[in-house]
């Protein structure tokens, strides 16, 4: 082999693994339930992000709204990995109308210096999570609040922030959409598949992140239908800042935009020592989602519902949960 050639060959396997690694942090995105409704081939020096349906919620997500935007935030996670292991990508979402699960295509295309942000935020990727415990009492500052909703409108959505008696209205909201899936069985099916227990498989919601008792809101947390195992202290969510994070369409490349929007809004928040929550139902049952975009005042669409707090200062964290293994889900041509 020539000397071009053999430099030629190492780039590529080099892209390979920066792709590969890329998709491996990828996988460690929120999603709905903990579904994982991703699937990534690397192809070159390009990698395709598709909407995996084996891992989707039928009954609670039939036109895949929250699959999607589960998708878009592992796309971001993956383009967080790229740009802290120094590479520009070219993006192309949805890029195959005939092919709607096709939901991004993304392309290394010259390298560029590393920034000790780029780094900064890849770790943080491996500190994010789900905080389903009651709210500490202080509030979150107004320039931190200030600096998320800056980062969704970097990211393509908007934040809107309830006022404290919008909450009232959002916790009716609330309650009445958790109503309407309990009532299901189908639904509430669904739920037990995918919540409890120890989830051994790498997907779902174990019982290890799920409260022991119901902590005290105004806002319901997700009703899991059975107590896990996380302690519930008898602290109230008074502190609590709720906003509604939205979009000006309401179709894939929406969804798939909130999701982008959610990580990174998520792990600014996570740097700044705030917690996340978000809350889905209102947004998975179509009465309470109109209700949602009235409270926006027809400003756009209700993409989720996130509550923010101060992140716990005794640093103790509620257990990651679990994720299927990086090959399950990368393929490589
Ligand atoms: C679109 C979406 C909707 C979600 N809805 C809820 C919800 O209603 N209630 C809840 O407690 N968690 C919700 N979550 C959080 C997921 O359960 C969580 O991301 C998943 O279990 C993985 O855990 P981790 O975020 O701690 O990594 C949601 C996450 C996403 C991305």
């Amino acid at each position: 082999m020539s000397t071009d050639a053999a430099i030629r060959a190492a780039d590529t396997r080099a892209e390979g693994r920066a792709l590969s690694a890329a998709a491996a942090t990828a996988g460690h995105a929120p999603s709905i339930h903990n579904t994982q409704p991703w699937r990534w081939r690397v192809a070159g020096n390009e990698l395709d992000l598709y909407l995996d349906h084996s891992r989707s919620l039928e009954i609670t997500d039939p036109d895949s709204r929250f699959g999607v935007l589960s998708c878009g935030a592992a796309l971001h996670h993956a383009l967080v990995s790229l740009a802290a292991a120094g590479w520009h990508t070219l993006v192309v979402r949805t890029p195959n109308p005939a092919h709607p699960d096709h939901l991004a295509q993304v392309r290394l295309d010259h390298r560029i210096p590393v920034t000790p942000a780029a780094v900064r935020r890849l770790h943080t990727i491996a500190l994010r999570h789900t905080d389903r415990r009651p709210v500490v009492s202080a509030p979150v500052a107004a320039d931190k609040l200030h600096a998320i909703v800056t980062a969704v409108e970097s990211a393509g959505a908007h934040l809107h922030l309830l006022h404290p008696n919008q909450v009232y209205d959002l916790a009716t909201a609330v309650d009445h959409a958790q109503r309407t899936e309990a009532a299901e069985v189908a639904w509430q099916a669904e739920l037990a598949y995918w919540t409890g227990g120890t989830r051994p498989l790498g997907t779902g919601i174990p019982d290890s992140a799920i409260g022991d008792r119901a902590p005290q809101t105004t806002v319901p947390g997700r009703d899991f239908g059975h107590y896990g195992d996380l302690p519930i202290s008898e602290a109230h969510e008074n502190a609590a800042t709720f906003a509604i994070l939205y979009g000006l369409e309401d179709g894939r490349l929406d969804w798939l935009r909130a999701g982008e929007t959610l990580s990174a809004a998520w792990l600014n928040a996570t740097e700044l020592g705030i917690s996340v929550l978000p809350l889905s139902a209102t947004i998975e049952v179509a009465v309470t989602r109109e209700h949602l975009r009235r409270l926006l005042a027809d400003l756009g669409h209700p993409q989720l519902v996130l509550r923010f707090s101060t992140a716990d200062p005794t640093g103790a964290a509620a257990p990651h949960t679990p994720r299927i293994p990086a090959e399950q889900v990368i393929e490589r041509a």
